[in-house]
């Protein structure tokens, strides 16, 4: 059974790259190989992490569509073929991009392709993490079994605050299942927890809620369009990630 985590929370607040840190962490502590999932259409984790994404299995279900008549193979086979070629493979982590959700034909279609793909897949990981799109969109359709650890991430404002809660009743009312739910607040001014923390945690039953403070190093390096992989060893925001994976990986 592999350990699934996911990162969710809205849009910009940096859960692509906190799950290129939980991935860099899992490895250097030994906990891989990682499956890396890209669950975003407009997807960057490959950019955080260095690997090059050549094919997602949004094409590799549309080339199928196209060619299986063609090839004497079925479609199913053809498709675990493409889905394999899609994987890129890197030092410790694979990388698979899930790429447009609904395309042409039928949407039920394609989200039990999709489904289908990242179980069989993640059944060949001990660790998968999980970088979703804004909201809670991929985790209602279920295209994963379950999480592990469901990490939201937010912002230190009041409204970026009230997000999680809102998050995590939403996943509640959606059903989605987790054993373990951890906020994040990134980019706080002094890396301190708001004073509504205690509250919010104390409404979802959180695990565990962190701070982490804005980064000089990590804006460097995104606006250098460099890997968050890059970052160097002593980089707090890191330490803390490592610490963090160390207690729940
Ligand atoms: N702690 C931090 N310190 C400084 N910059 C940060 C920090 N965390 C994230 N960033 C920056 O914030 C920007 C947005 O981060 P990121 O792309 O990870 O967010 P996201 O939640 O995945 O966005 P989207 O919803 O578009 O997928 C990036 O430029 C990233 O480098
Ligand atoms: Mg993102």
């Amino acid at each position: 059974m592999s350990r699934l985590f996911a990162l969710s929370g809205k849009g910009g607040v940096g859960k692509t790259t906190l799950a290129g840190l939980f991935i860099r962490s899992l490895v250097e502590i030994g906990k891989k190989p990682v499956l890396a999932i890209d669950a975003d259409p407009n997807s960057c984790l490959g950019d955080m992490l260095g690997v090059r994404v050549r094919s997602t299995i949004g094409s590799a279900r549309e080339t199928v569509r196209d060619e299986s008549e063609a090839q004497k193979i079925s479609k199913q086979e053809l498709l675990r073929m493409k889905i394999a070629q899609s994987l890129a493979e890197s030092s410790g982590f694979d990388l698979i991009s899930m790429g447009r959700p609904e395309g042409p034909g039928c949407y039920c279609y394609a989200n039990n392709v999709l489904k289908l793909a990242i179980k069989e897949l993640s059944d060949q990981y001990p660790y998968v993490v999980l970088d979703n799109e804004a909201g809670l969109e991929n985790l209602s359709r279920r295209i994963v079994q379950s999480v592990d650890a469901l990490t939201l991430v937010s912002d230190a404002s009041n409204a970026g605050m009230n997000t999680l809660g809102r998050l995590y009743g939403l996943a509640r009312e959606m059903g989605v299942g987790f054993r373990k739910l951890v906020l994040i607040v990134n980019r706080t001014r002094g890396g301190e927890l708001p004073e509504s923390a205690t509250r919010v945690q104390h409404d979802t039953g959180a695990q565990k809620i962190i701070a982490l403070p804005y980064d000089e190093e990590i804006a460097t390096l995104a606006e250098e369009s460099r890997p968050v992989w890059e970052v160097s060893d002593g980089n707090r925001i890191y330490k803390k990630i490592l610490e963090l994976m160390r207690e729940i990986g």
